[in-house]
Order: structure tokens, then C-alpha cells, then sequence
């Protein structure tokens, strides 16, 4: 074995070597797991054998390097640890430049010369950017899903990394949470079924591929759970609801093959997610037999101190270890405490080495031992940024996320207000979103570049070329400041039309960015409330990384559309919206409240023991604000409209074994041809615990030409029927169900059925 590592010191010796690993390689190139794989074993058992305590815990961490810094900065000697190898991973460091000098310096300058891990947040889009993730699950759509993971890991991929911390599956139900914009919204089976999609996009079906790169599964578990929306903070539920609302999207991802877990900030029943053992090794490794390794988010190992869990960081890493956590995320804790640990028997080295080997089966699947320079090609870099078929996507990923909120006639028109016409004068177009590039970007652009957004004024010109614009900033995000006011309430009195481009900056949602009030930040609110006063047709288009609370913007203008963060081609995909080149079909994952108060607000909910009634003053309710929501969970319209009716059940009894066939039929009963999402929900009306009013259990995404047709049909079984009863088994239980399939979550039609 002494050999082998002399071999890799030597460069001449290393090509040597290298061939033999590729010929060993390619007989296992495929392989997505760990068992039967008896050459890398073998090729692992070999690095193992040289490898240090000290350099085993190197290869269990990973720093930032000194870019794009997603974090706090805890050691700027990243670079002296990896020379030393005690950093095994890097994230953060990115294009085939910087990286390919640091993956020198791991496999030429290190002893054993272990190629890097590159992390890095692709989350919607390296350099070309997609809609953000809450965006894009409003499309409803597998397909566009899995192609922007896809294509966001090949162009990442081209530019060394190899490593994503996506897709992020956290369950929220809370819009002050600013991280609800990086998730897939409130429905624990769309957040599986969206999840499952971008670890196929992500990691394809071969990792030895350099387009396709390792997944990571986060924020396990439960951190869209924090309470009051706070970032990092408590999280409280019971096993049930963890089980049944929270952890399905974790599962659905693991089930697609995701390699790679992510701990989250929070505490889960009193104990922080990072050295919560029931969490990492009982739930995950045990019940669902992950068999790759799991990550902490960053320093969340150090910060179990200030939680209370443990005394200090040796502690801190000792927990974390026995819980059942292989990577610490720039804490910098088990390289410095994992060689006192094994010393004073506190770890052990069996769990060590498991760890280690389950590292360094991640790097050996990706080819880094046969090739560690496979993701770092300058010519295939140049060729893959900006790609045109990324661009493509983008627009259409941009297109379908568009949810059209409300549209109807302005003044005394008969014809609602959307699209508008290519021959009306002049539109103003007035607001901070309206000629702005980065704040398309949205939360988590990590490389993104605002110089390629293209932004409404320019989508405008580019669609509508015939249209005058006036345009006009009117206000800020933040501050009080109306100077600007005059001038867009001018450019609104020039126009036939407003669009009103508002909504949040970039900084308002996502990490760290939690908001207790969620209206229009800044006085945005004042100048729609100003410019609407003039009497001209308005069309909002609100654009934010949540939902916000428009209630005066729902009950005054004609128009709205949420456009949230689009990425790079926001404002053409915007455009052709507006102006009919695109139909909107988008419907929201994501509950809309009413206002703050309301929350948490989502579909799913109980019935409770006094569901309301208004004849009844002892029911569940408020005195100032209605229990419904602004917009429910799945609604969005379009500027066609569809009818559904005869819905009918092959039959109304389900045995254990069989299965009822749901049919609906849809119609386009308007002018455009239109795409619907049909949604089919369930009620289980009484259980051995309480069941939800409604669960979303299918959805079929239709196009309909103008007074088209279509037969939908959905298939239940008694697996659809399961949930976690009394006795915390996942079984169905006999009894009455209801069936409901609608335009949205409170808009169906009904159907009964009994479960024998
Ligand atoms: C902290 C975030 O919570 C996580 O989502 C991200 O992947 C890491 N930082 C790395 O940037």
C-alpha cells in the first residue's frame, strides 16, 4: 500500500495509476450505490489503508474558499489546510480557472492526493438563471422542473462544480419565512414529486457523466417549520406531523436517488438537526437505508453550543459524529477534535472509516480518482455558459411560473384588461421592478450575472416594439422616499395603460430574510394607491420571493399577475404574458394570506371540533378577518376559462386491492387556448387521528384549444389512502372518503367513495 502512495506523489508513477483506475472505472462507471461494487471497494480499502486519523477527518470536511462566501467566516486558512489535507471538500470555488488550481494543489501537493469536492448553491441556475424555486413549482410541470436542474447542474458542472446543495424540499407554510421562495410551497406531495424531479435532473442516471453532478437533499428536517417565520429558529412538531406533512419531499428525493443529505439549522424535539440521531441515523439510515453521506449546513455543528445542546465544540463534534453526521460545512470541528475523539475512545474508528469510505464512494462515482480534472474543461465551460438551450429554458421555465391572480375589465371595457393589445399607444411602465436587472435574479443567484437579465422595459420593447413607453421608477424598496412619485404619476397620466412593476429586491426573501409584515416593501403601496387614483387601467405584476399580502391590490386593480423572480429572462417572459404571446397557466403552491395574522394559513388543514359557521359565534374564526385566504393553494387563472362537470368514480367502493377510476371532463369554454392544471384532492372523514380537510393526491396538466374537450382521468388506490394512524402504523383505514377535482383547492367538484 506504500506503494500506492508513492505512486501518487509521483506524477509520472500517477498516469500510471490512473489508467489502472480507469480500467477499473469503467467496469463500475454506473453504479448509483455502494453494494456489489467490488473494484471500488477494493480501490477505497487501498486509500484507506495509507490514510492518517488526520487525513480521514479531512476528508469529512469542507470549507468555503475565499469566494462568494455564504456565510460566516469562521478561518481564512483554508488553503494551508488543504495542502496539509485536512480539507478534503471545498464549496464556493467555481470556473474552471480558480478550480482547477485548487484541485492541483489537492492531487499534487497533498500527500495522499485525494481530488476536491466542489460545492457550490445551484439552486435555480449557475450563471444562466430559472425562475426561483417557488416560482417554478407554480408550473406544475415535471418536465420543465427536471430540464432547469438539469441543465443549472450542467452548466455548474462546466465550470468544476460537482456538488449542488439542491434540491432544497423544506415543507413551509409560513411567508414571513424569507427561505419559502427556495422551496417547492405547503403540499408535501408536490414538494416530493418536485423534489424527486430535480435529483433526476440534477445527478441524471450516470454520475461518471461531467454533466451531471451530486445532489443534496436539504434542510433535514423540518426547517420550513421555524417559528414565527424566524430564520433559524425552533422548531417544535410532533412525531405525526413530522411524519406525515414534513418529511414525504426528504423521502420522495432519497427515492430518486439523491447521494448527498444536508443537515438543517434548526432543533427537532430539543434537539438541533446536527447531532440529532434520530433524525440522522435512526429515521435516515435505518428506516430509509440512505447509503450516501450527510453534510451539516454551515457551522451548524459549532453553533449546537450556543443552542444549549453541548458545552463546547469537542462536544459539539463528538454529538454531531455519533448522531450519525459523515461532513462538517466550514465549522472546522472534526478535523480539529476527530483525532482527541478516537483517542479518548469518545468516536469510533469503525464509524470513521464508514464515514470516510462513504466520502470517498462519492468522489470514485463522479470519476474525480480516474479523472480529478472530469469537470474542469475550459472549452466545454466556454461552450455550455449562456448556452442558447439554456436561455431557451429559462424564458419557457420563466413563462409557465406566471400565475395570473386576477383579470377583469377596466372601467366601462367589457373585455377584461389581459393581455393587452400590441397596438394600444403607450403604457407606462412605473415601479422598481420595471427596468432592473438584478433584482430578477432573486435569492440564491450565486453566479448569476444581472448584465444578461433581460428586464421588463427591454421584454416590453422586444414584444410590444409598436408601443410608446414611458417608464418611471417611482419608488424604492426600502425608506419612505416619494420623490419619485410625480414623475410616475406624469408618465401614468401620458398613457393608455399601467403596469405596475413591484414587488421585493432580491435581499427580501431567502436566507436570512424573514419579514413580519409581508405587504409591498417600502411606499410602493402608496404609489399604486396614487397612480390608481388617475383613473387608468392598471395591471399589477408583483414580483417577490413570497406571497405577499395584497388585499387592497386584489379588491382595486383589475389586473394581477405574480411574477416572482424569474431569473435571467424575467421581463420577455413577463412580456409575452402581458401581451398575450403567452397564455398563463401557473397556480400557486403556496397559500396567499389575507394578512399576517391569518398565518399559518394552508390548504391541508383540520376541520377542527367548531368549524365556522356563520350563524354560530362559538366556531373557529376571527373577528376582523375571514378564515379563507386571498388566493388558495393551487389557484391561478387565464385568459381563457375552463368548465369541468360530469365527474364520475368507476365505482364507490375501493377494496384493499382494487382501485377507482376518477373521470372529469374539462372544457375551454373561452377565446385562447389555455393550459389547466386539474387537481384532484381527497378527504378521509374520520380516522383514528384526524384527517386533513383536503389532500392533494393527483394533478394532470392539460393545453385546450377554444371550446376543446377533455376527459381527465385519475386512478385512486388504497396506497393514496395512507397515512400515520393511532398506533403510528402507515395504513389506510376503511370508512367515507370524499373526492374532489377542481381549477383549484376550493373550487372543485365532489364525489364520494367508501373504502372497504
Ligand atoms: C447555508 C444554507 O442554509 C444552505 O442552504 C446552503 O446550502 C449553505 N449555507 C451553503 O451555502
Amino acid at each position: 500500500m506504500k506503494r500506492l502512495r508513492i505512486q501518487i506523489k509521483s506524477i509520472t508513477n500517477l498516469a500510471l495509476i490512473l489508467a489502472l483506475v480507469a480500467v477499473l472505472f469503467t467496469a463500475c462507471k454506473s453504479s448509483s450505490s455502494s453494494s456489489g461494487n467490488s473494484e471500488m471497494d477494493a480501490f477505497i480499502d487501498s486509500l484507506m489503508n495509507e490514510m492518517t486519523v488526520e487525513e480521514k477527518a479531512g476528508q469529512l470536511t469542507l470549507y468555503t474558499s475565499g469566494w462568494d462566501v455564504t456565510g460566516p467566516v469562521l478561518r481564512d486558512d483554508y488553503m494551508d489546510e488543504l495542502r496539509a489535507g485536512r480539507a478534503g471538500n471545498l464549496f464556493n470555488a467555481h470556473t474552471v480557472d480558480y478550480a482547477t488550481n485548487l484541485q492541483r494543489i489537492a492531487v499534487e501537493e497533498t500527500r495522499l492526493g485525494i481530488p476536491l469536492l466542489f460545492g457550490l448553491d445551484v439552486i435555480h441556475g449557475y450563471k444562466t438563471t430559472f425562475p426561483i424555486p417557488l416560482a417554478e413549482a407554480a408550473s406544475w410541470d415535471m418536465d420543465i422542473i427536471e430540464k432547469s436542474a438539469h441543465l443549472a447542474a450542467k452548466e455548474a458542472a462546466s465550470a468544476g462544480v460537482n456538488w449542488t446543495y439542491n434540491p432544497m424540499v423544506d415543507i413551509a407554510r409560513d411567508p414571513r419565512w424569507g427561505r419559502i421562495a427556495e422551496g417547492s410551497g405547503e403540499d408535501p406531495y408536490l414538494g416530493g414529486l418536485i423534489g424527486a424531479a430535480k435529483v433526476r435532473g440534477i445527478q441524471g442516471t450516470d454520475l461518471s457523466d461531467p454533466t451531471t453532478i451530486l445532489a443534496c437533499v436539504k434542510h433535514f428536517a423540518a426547517y420550513g417549520a421555524s417559528q414565527a417565520g424566524r430564520d433559524y429558529h425552533t422548531v417544535d412538531m410532533s412525531d405525526r406531523e413530522l411524519r406525515q406533512n414534513y418529511l414525504p419531499p426528504y423521502k420522495a428525493a432519497l427515492d430518486a436517488g439523491a447521494t448527498t443529505v444536508m443537515t438543517s439549522f434548526n432543533e427537532v424535539d430539543g434537539v438541533p438537526a446536527s447531532g440529532n440521531k434520530y433524525l440522522m441515523t435512526e429515521i435516515l439510515r435505518n428506516e430509509w437505508g440512505f447509503d450516501g453521506f450527510v453534510v451539516t449546513d454551515y457551522t451548524s455543528i459549532n453553533e449546537m453550543v450556543p443552542h444549549g445542546a453541548v458545552a463546547n465544540l469537542k462536544e459539539a463534534a463528538e454529538l454531531a459524529f455519533n448522531a450519525g453526521v459523515q461532513m462538517d460545512m466550514q465549522g472546522g470541528v472534526y478535523s480539529q477534535y476527530i483525532p482527541e475523539l478516537i483517542e479518548e475512545g469518545k468516536i469510533k474508528e469503525s464509524d470513521l472509516n464508514d464515514y470516510v469510505r462513504q466520502v470517498l464512494e462519492m468522489k470514485y462515482k463522479l470519476g474525480l480518482f480516474e479523472d480529478p480534472y472530469r469537470y474542469l474543461n475550459k472549452e466545454r465551460e466556454q461552450s455550455t455558459l449562456y448556452a442558447q438551450e439554456l436561455m431557451d429554458h429559462s424564458l419557457l421555465a420563466g413563462k409557465e411560473s406566471i400565475v395570473l391572480l386576477k383579470n377583469e375589465p377596466a372601467g366601462k371595457n367589457s373585455e377584461n384588461l389581459l393581455p393587452l393589445s400590441k397596438n394600444t399607444r403607450s403604457v407606462a411602465l412605473i415601479g422598481p421592478l420595471a427596468d432592473n436587472q438584478k433584482d430578477m435574479l432573486g435569492t440564491w443567484h450565486v453566479a448569476g450575472d444581472e448584465s444578461k437579465v433581460v428586464t421588463l422595459l427591454e421584454g416590453i420593447k422586444q414584444t410590444a416594439p409598436n408601443v410608446r413607453i414611458n417608464y418611471a421608477r417611482g419608488a424604492g424598496f426600502n425608506g419612505n422616499d416619494k420623490s419619485g412619485f410625480a414623475e410616475a404619476i406624469a408618465a401614468a397620466r401620458r398613457s393608455d395603460v399601467v403596469v405596475m412593476a413591484i414587488g421585493e429586491d432580491y435581499t427580501q426573501s431567502g436566507e436570512a430574510a424573514s419579514r413580519t409584515e409581508i405587504g409591498l416593501p417600502g411606499p410602493q403601496q402608496e404609489l399604486i394607491e396614487a397612480i390608481h387614483a388617475l383613473g387608468k387601467p392598471v395591471v399589477a405584476v408583483v414580483m417577490a420571493g413570497r406571497p405577499l399580502t395584497i388585499n387592497w391590490i386584489d379588491e382595486n386593480i383589475p389586473a394581477v399577475m405574480n411574477a416572482w423572480h424569474l431569473g435571467t429572462m424575467s421581463g420577455k417572459a413577463i412580456a409575452e404574458t402581458l401581451f398575450g404571446d403567452h397564455n398563463p397557466g401557473g397556480k400557486l403552491t403556496i397559500t396567499f394570506p389575507k394578512n399576517v395574522g391569518q398565518i399559518p394559513v394552508y390548504y391541508n388543514m383540520k376541520n377542527t371540533g367548531r368549524p365556522f359557521d356563520a350563524n354560530n359565534k362559538y366556531t373557529s374564526k376571527y373577528l376582523d378577518v375571514s378564515n379563507e385566504p386571498l388566493y388558495p393553494f393551487g389557484y391561478g387563472l387565464s385568459y381563457t376559462t375552463f368548465e369541468y362537470s360530469n365527474l364520475n368514480l368507476s365505482s364507490n367502493e375501493l377494496s384493499a386491492e382494487g382501485s377507482i377510476t376518477v373521470n372529469v371532463t374539462v372544457k375551454n369554454t373561452g377565446k385562447y387556448q389555455g393550459k389547466e392544471v386539474v387537481q384532484l384532492y381527497i378527504r378521509d372523514l374520520v380516522g383514528s387521528v384526524t384527517r386533513p380537510v383536503k389532500e392533494l393526491k393527483g394533478f394532470e396538466k392539460i393545453s385546450l384549444a377554444p371550446g376543446e374537450s377533455k376527459q381527465v382521468s385519475f386512478t385512486i388506490t388504497n396506497k393514496d389512502l395512507e397515512f400515520y394512524t393511532r398506533d403510528m402504523t402507515f395504513k389506510s383505514e376503511p370508512g367515507d372518503f370524499k373526492v374532489f377535482v377542481g381549477t383549484n383547492s376550493v373550487e372543485t367538484l365532489e364525489a364520494d367513495f367508501v373504502l372497504k
